[in-house]
């Protein structure tokens, strides 16, 4: 099948109903998104397709073959699209195994909502769960995020 990634397509052969994630991982070498629960439950592995979140663990790779896949590694070539930038002044990150997840939501959520109120965040965000405890911080970055220019 052929798989968009960031702005490249790649063709892969993998078995039927591989999760996406695995084959970010582990075919293509994109490790920036990351295995938690494996069930759609903490949104580690939060990617966007065709500008939207989805959870890789439990997305096949054939049912988003030809669709934009954006990974984390595909956001800037040298960290500096506006929402890392924000994430880095605002110094978000801890262990930073769900920051690639938190990142992706709130460029999705800065695409459809140019200026959140702290309830879009928390709405936006709900499903990316940081075991670090860095919502505040990553509320913060979104808003700074947004005065730099958003998604
Ligand atoms: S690893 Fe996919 S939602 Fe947790
Ligand atoms: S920064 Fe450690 S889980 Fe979120």
């Amino acid at each position: 099948m052929k798989l968009l990634v960031n702005g490249k397509e790649h063709d892969v052969s993998v078995p039927d109903g591989m999760p996406l994630l695995w084959v970010l991982r582990d075919v293509l070498g994109m490790t920036g998104t990351k295995y938690g629960c494996g069930m759609a439950l903490c949104g580690a592995c939060t990617v966007l397709v065709d500008g939207q979140p989805v959870r890789s663990c439990v997305r096949p790779a054939s049912a988003v073959a030809g669709r934009a896949i954006q990974t984390i590694e595909g956001l800037s070539p040298n960290g500096d699209h506006p929402v890392q930038r924000a994430w880095a002044e605002v110094d978000v990150v801890q262990c930073g195994f769900c920051q690639s997840g938190q990142i992706l939501s709130a460029c999705a959520l800065l695409k459809a909502k140019p200026k959140p109120t702290d309830a879009d965040i928390d709405a936006a965000l709900s499903g990316n769960i940081c075991r670090c405890g860095t919502y505040q911080r990553v509320r913060e970055a979104v808003h700074r995020a947004a005065a730099l220019g958003g998604a």
